[in-house]
């Protein structure tokens, strides 16, 4: 797809990957929508996105409240026009004693990693499909694909989640001319351990879990 031209929204858009993504295509060519909840960077990388001389529109998002995804996809296309590229890249990292986590917690982090992609789908897919042009990129994770740690449990089940989804969005919309994309990052440096939540983390469960994690990406012995 040539993305010169398009409006490009991007959720966790101003940290990390979203923020990289949304410079690629910044300098690719494309008008931006940064949706995030942490104002100082959304900020920040809307300064650095008008520096590059595109458009760009910074929204306040919670990609976990209906309401704010149905606004985002209103105000984009208010502002800067129909968007044609869509990334569903907002998520939380949520690990720790399975018996411990609260279920408030379980629902914190699927809210935001896989109702929050849900929601984007929700409030975007129609126009793509009633224009006949879009795609739609979700990021989902290394592990989405393999489980490698037990404590991992809720982070895991919702890259998984995120996987099915993309795989099944993908041959939906094919149809239609809407692409889609699915994003596995292996380990990347960003500012994901930040909003990271762990719940009843021993040392002795964090040693197991480097251990684990290791010998699964290693092919070491235990
Ligand atoms: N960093 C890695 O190693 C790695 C590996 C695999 C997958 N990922 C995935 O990549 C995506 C981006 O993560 P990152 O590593 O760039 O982390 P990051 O924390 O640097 O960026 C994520 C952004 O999402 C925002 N965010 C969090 N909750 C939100 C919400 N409810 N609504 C809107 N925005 C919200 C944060 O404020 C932050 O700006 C995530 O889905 C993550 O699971 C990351």
């Amino acid at each position: 797809m040539k993305v010169e031209g398009e409006v490009a929204v991007i959720t966790g858009g101003a940290s990390g990957i979203g923020r990289g993504t949304a410079l690629a295509l910044a300098r690719a060519g494309c008008d931006i929508v940064l949706a995030d909840i942490h104002d100082g960077r959304l900020d920040a990388t809307r300064r650095e996105i008008e520096a590059l001389g595109q458009r760009v529109l910074a929204v306040h998002c919670d990609v976990s409240n209906d309401a704010d995804v149905e606004d985002l996809a209103r105000r984009t296309e208010a502002e800067l026009g129909a968007p044609g590229i869509l990334m569903n890249n907002a998520g939380v990292v949520l690990r720790g004693a399975l018996e411990e986590i609260e279920l408030a917690e379980w629902q914190w982090c699927l809210g935001i990693n896989v109702f929050g992609v849900i929601r984007g789908i929700h409030a975007f897919l129609g126009g793509m499909i009633a224009r006949r042009h879009g795609h739609i990129v979700n990021t989902g994770s290394v592990a989405g694909l393999v489980a490698l740690t037990g404590e991992g449990a809720p982070y895991i089940a919702s890259k998984f989640a995120v996987v099915g989804l993309t795989e099944a969005l993908a041959l939906y919309a094919a149809p239609f001319g809407v692409g889609v994309s699915l994003l596995c990052p292996g380990g990347v440096n960003t500012n994901l351990a930040e909003t990271g939540r762990s719940i009843g983390m021993t040392a002795e469960r964090e040693r197991a879990e480097t251990l684990m994690a290791q010998a699964v990406q290693g092919g070491a012995e235990m």
